[in-house]
């Protein structure tokens, strides 16, 4: 594994990334602003969801779903080219593996919520239906995993 990580780390790409003066800068902003799309999105509806502020109607809500996939595409190629950059390092970090775990479940329950709470919206916002316990606790569940994607991401650096 070792080698390949090597492999990758030696290519002309991760040095550029490395080593110029505006590659590691420049990714490093997309993944930001990619990360401001993902998790300010989220944190709106995870609101809405848990009953934060009940008067705002779920099923408009639905489309700006769009911009977390979007973002999220973002951070994908921008986290995949940050991590050429240093791939022995980043890959042993548990740290690092820990961000992306709390990611990859955030992008679940993200991906839960949008196929079960949009569904019931239009009953959710006539009244006629209520978000479970269940679903607020995924909700609640949801902004602590993204909290600690944002703090594992940034704690990385000082490893
Ligand atoms: C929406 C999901 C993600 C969030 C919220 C997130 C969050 C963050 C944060 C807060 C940082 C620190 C930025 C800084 O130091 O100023 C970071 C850096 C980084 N992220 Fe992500 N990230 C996400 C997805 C990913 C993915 C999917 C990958 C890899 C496949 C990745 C790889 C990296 C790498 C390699 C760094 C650089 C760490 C360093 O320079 O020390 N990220 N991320």
């Amino acid at each position: 594994m070792n080698t390949l990580l090597q492999t990758i780390q030696d290519t002309s790409f991760a040095d550029w990334v490395r080593v110029s003066e505006w590659g590691y800068p420049i990714v490093l902003t997309l993944h930001s602003l990619g990360l401001a799309l993902v998790v300010g999105v989220l944190f709106i509806i995870d609101l809405r969801i848990i009953g934060i502020p009940r008067s705002l109607p779920l099923v408009p809500m639905r489309q700006l779903m769009r911009l977390v996939w979007l973002g999220f595409t973002v951070n994908l190629l921008t986290g995949l080219t940050l991590f050429t950059a240093d791939a022995v390092k980043f890959y042993h970090s548990p740290t690092f593996r820990f961000k992306l775990l709390a990611v990859v479940s955030g992008v679940t329950l993200a991906a839960i919520l949008n196929s079960i709470v949009f569904k019931a919206a239009p009953d959710i916002d006539s009244g006629a239906a209520r978000i479970s316990p269940a679903f607020k606790g995924m909700a609640i569940l949801s902004i602590l995993v993204w909290l600690a994607a944002i703090s594992l991401g940034r704690y990385v650096a000082y490893e």
